[in-house]
């Protein structure tokens, strides 16, 4: 296989082939996923969840997210790697995006970044792209405005939220941005703004009717089963295969049955007999 680029991923929505990607995080599951043929891998600021132990994606700093999207560049050789920006590290300013978005392709390996956000972030998503930095967009259920939201809940439910969704997503186009993140939306609304777009749309919780969809690393691979949101399918459950892999580790050291000759290395028999 070889590494996909941006136009891989437009022509998936000028064939009408639907794709999928995939968050990670760190070198080995990475390496896994990629590995797996899959086109493109998001280091997500879900980290701040699933790696860092957060309650929600606010606290993860750039430099934080460094050393993951580094991580998955040298797992991924493939795969698109895309670079979440962390909040507060666009927000503030078009001078700061441009800085932080310069570094996740300079310092860590990724070759696109993407930012939550509609119309008040345009000034950043042109002037990232203008230095010819790729950019997904993401609009829809924004965990990095939680607080705005009044939670993680689903947007454009009303005349007038679906309208202002359709109009941001038809601005991000305009500015450059070569897809677009739709998060936590109804189904029909996610199928108008897909239509209505030349660039694919991947979707988390917005339907079948995106151009692509993605989902978290430790979601589908039921890595924590205390909770599962409505829009991931669990394909394995891992946190319970890893748990009676550890019990049979640790049942097996108490009862010597690991390690064995075969995990072990002997001395060679005069060694031993000068040493003895
Ligand atoms: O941070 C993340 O993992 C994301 C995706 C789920 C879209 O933004």
């Amino acid at each position: 296989m070889k590494k996909i680029t941006i136009q891989d991923i437009l022509d998936y929505k000028k064939s009408k082939t639907p794709f999928a990607a995939l968050t990670a995080y760190d070198y080995t599951s990475a390496k896994i996923v990629d590995s797996a043929e899959i086109p493109l891998i998001l280091v997500g600021d879900s980290a701040a969840m699933v790696m860092l132990g957060h309650k929600n994606t606010l606290p993860i700093s750039m430099q934080e997210m460094k050393l993951f999207v580094k991580s998955v560049s040298n797992g991924a050789k493939n795969a698109l790697i895309v670079a979440d920006m962390p909040f507060m590290s666009y927000q503030s300013s078009v001078k700061t995006a441009l800085e932080n978005a310069g570094q996740f392709i300079k310092e860590c390996g990724a070759n696109a970044v993407k930012l939550e956000g509609g119309e008040s972030i345009i000034p950043q998503i042109k002037a990232i792209v203008n230095s010819g930095i790729p950019v997904i967009g993401h609009i829809g259920l924004m965990p990095q405005s939680i607080h705005q939201m009044s939670g993680f809940k689903i947007q454009g439910k009303g005349v007038s939220s679906a309208k202002k969704l359709i109009q941001d997503s038809l601005k991000i186009q305009k500015s450059g941005a070569f897809a677009l993140v739709l998060e936590g939306i109804p189904v029909e609304l996610a199928q108008i703004i897909t239509n209505k777009l030349d660039i694919p749309t991947i979707g988390i919780g917005a339907g079948p009717f995106c151009d692509g969809q993605i989902q978290v690393f430790h979601d589908i691979l039921g890595l924590d089963n205390s909770f599962h949101p409505k829009h991931c399918k669990v394909y394995i459950n891992l946190q319970d295969k890893i748990n009676q892999a550890v019990k049979s580790y640790i049942v097996e050291v108490s009862t010597k049955t690991f390690p064995t000759s075969k995990n072990s290395i002997n001395l060679h028999p005069s060694v031993l007999k000068s040493i003895s």
